[in-house]
């Protein structure tokens, strides 16, 4: 199925097919509405730009139409709301006990899904840990790795203060995830070439989006190493065949709050 055009909606504005990054709808018809070319199926990214770009609504893509699809009528956040978000989200390392609902974790993977992908393949797919013991464990197998790699790799360990990671864990402070009630982790294919970015963007996501709703995350990078080299972790996440993680986000509700922006580096920029 490709698509379809409403002839009494359509303008022939080609919006929809100006906007077809795999440039599969022409204009170059009898009639002169959109069509798709051949090869649509096969070439089509399903991405529907083309299905959210129509002002009239006159396009339906695979046999969903306008109506299906969530209005983008709400005003913007004004400049001074959107600095507030990008530059207040700090990575929150206190957390408050309490856990999440399950529906807000919901609500914030649903807008970790927005993230864009390459060829907009969206290969990501997520695994949510909650509770202390469930963590704690995966914290275990986290510091085992750690002192392997003081042991073994001071090359590495050294310039990262590794062995005060493992220091900490034995005096019962978790620096590796901060106390947090949730881990959800990013995973993907490890044979698809877009499963990293896209697996970190939609983290950057996540946590953003989790700040937005007066929630914290922070990035589980030591969790992340470990899960990538260390196969009693990579047993305990008993991950499908062919699948490696990408990242992992703390979750759950700050115990402080952040007060004002602390100064980051300059832009470093070539303008050319
Ligand atoms: C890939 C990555 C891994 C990180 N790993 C950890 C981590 O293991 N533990 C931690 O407390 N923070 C971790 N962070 C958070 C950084 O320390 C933090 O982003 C940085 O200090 C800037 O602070 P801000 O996020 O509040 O602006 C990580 C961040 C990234 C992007």
């Amino acid at each position: 199925m490709g698509i379809t055009v409403d002839t009494e909606k359509c303008t022939k504005d080609k919006l929809c097919a100006l906007s077809c990054p795999a440039l599969v709808i022409t204009m170059d018809t009898k009639d002169g509405f959109p069509a798709p070319v051949e090869g649509f199926q096969e070439l089509c990214i399903s991405c529907a730009h083309c299905l959210a770009i129509c002002p009239t609504g006159a396009l339906t893509w695979k046999g969903m139409g306008p109506n299906q699809c969530a209005p983008l009528d709400a005003e913007m956040p004004s400049p001074e709301q959107l600095t507030r978000l990008i530059k207040g989200r700090r990575s929150i390392r206190r957390y408050k006990k309490q856990p999440l609902e399950k529906s807000t974790i919901e609500r914030l993977l649903e807008l970790a899904r927005y993230a864009p992908s390459g060829h907009n393949s969206q290969p990501v797919n997520w695994l949510v840990i909650s509770g202390r013991e469930k963590l704690d464990e995966l914290a275990e197998h986290v510091v085992d790795w750690v002192r392997f790699m003081v042991e073994n790799h001071p090359e590495i360990a050294e310039p990262a203060h590794m062995d005060l990671l493992v220091k900490a864990w034995e005096m019962g402070k978790d620096r590796i995830f901060r106390g947090t009630p949730h881990l959800a982790v990013a995973y993907a294919e490890k044979a698809n070439r877009y499963s990293p970015a896209a697996c970190v963007i939609a983290l950057a996501y996540l946590e953003l989006a989790a700040f937005g709703l007066g929630l914290g995350g922070c990035w589980a990078g030591y969790f992340n190493a470990a899960a990538n080299m260390h196969k009693p972790l990579q047993k305990a996440l008993d991950l499908p065949e062919g699948m490696v993680t990408f990242g992992g986000m703390m979750l759950g509700v700050p115990t402080f709050e952040y007060q004002r922006i602390p100064p980051r580096n300059p832009v470093k920029v070539t303008w050319r």
